[in-house]
């Protein structure tokens, strides 16, 4: 089993194996028609246990797009899991049925189960508050490609730093490139976990500063990551109410903001930016979509050893 290709955490991919992965993706955007054939005749089992629009989506799309079928479910209590089935069992039924897996589950941990089970690439679209690496890898697509470089970047994570996993996937991501160093926004209740600060970015060497105000972040950002407070992951729904809105970009703001920073968003938003950002040309959140869309096409592909 242990010949099989996953994607648990984005450390699984060197630095090399991601330059590769983004030109692939590059390419893709360039003539997605080019690649349409690609994946013909296997499939992708989309297994959520957990709620996802984009995700989800994302990977569906990307499997269509490369002339693949998709099989899953986005509802786990409509699946054997409501009856007591274990993911390792879950797994090894898959793998029959399936060329590839995309599995979300509110358990951190779950995926690398899953891996450890699978004869098949399973790839991690996000285990409880741990890791996303395909989020990490749409946004360094969105970055590389809107940039043209992943190094020497100050970038603000902003909102829930604690539970927020495609904050921690990113950063582990970045402090992987020279020269980049991190401006973390957050209320004091909602810091990154204390492995980030130690094991990541002191490990590291990175430059990093903890704020609390975003106007204090914002000047000197070349890159602001808005993020959701990640209401499922509460303990308490007052403790959610209190930090829900702490932060919400507005026009004002983005006016204290350079030129070329950019926005971006893993989405879904609630309140924390305002609509009025949405027409700004630096709000790429939307944007970063499409780029998913390709970042995950690519991986498929790489993954399953594919090329044209
Ligand atoms: C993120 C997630 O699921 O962690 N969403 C996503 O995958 N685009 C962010 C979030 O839910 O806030």
């Amino acid at each position: 089993m242990s010949e099989v290709k996953h994607l648990i955490s984005p450390l699984d991919m060197s630095t090399d194996e991601i330059a590769s992965l983004l030109k692939l993706a590059g390419d893709i955007k360039k003539d997605p028609k080019k690649y349409s054939k690609v994946c013909d005749g296997m499939k992708l089992a989309t297994l959520f246990y957990e709620p996802s629009t984009r995700t989800r989506l994302s990977f569906e799309t990307a499997m269509i797009n490369l002339g693949g079928n998709v099989i899953g479910f986005s509802d786990a209590a409509n699946s054997s899991v409501a009856k007591g089935e274990t993911i390792a069992d879950t797994i090894r039924v898959i793998n029959y049925f399936a060329d590839i897996i995309a599995m979300r589950h509110p358990k951190e941990g779950a995926a690398y189960v899953a891996a450890q089970n699978s004869n098949i690439p399973v790839i991690n679209a996000g285990d409880g508050g741990h890791q996303h690496p395909t989020q990490t890898l749409t946004d360094l697509n969105t970055i590389f490609s809107e940039k043209g470089t992943l190094s020497g970047l100050r970038i603000a994570f902003c909102g829930d730093l604690k539970f927020g996993r495609t904050v921690h996937s990113l950063i582990e991501a970045l402090v992987r490139y020279p020269r980049n160093s991190f401006i973390l926004v957050s209320p004091p209740e909602l810091r990154v976990p204390d492995y980030i600060r130690e094991d990541v970015l002191k490990a590291n060497g990175c430059k990093f500063t903890e704020l609390t105000k975003l106007e204090d972040a914002i000047p000197d950002a070349d890159i602001l990551y808005m993020t959701r407070v990640q209401k499922e992951r509460f303990f308490s729904e007052e403790e959610y109410i209190r930090m829900k809105d702490f932060y919400i970009l507005n026009k004002e703001k983005m006016a204290l903001a350079s030129p070329e920073m950019l926005v971006l968003h893993p989405l879904p938003r609630v309140n924390e930016i305002a609509v009025e950002v949405d027409e700004d040309p630096r709000a790429v959140y939307f944007k970063q979509v499409q780029y998913g869309v390709y970042a995950r096409m690519a991986l498929i592909m790489t993954l399953l050893g594919l090329s044209l």
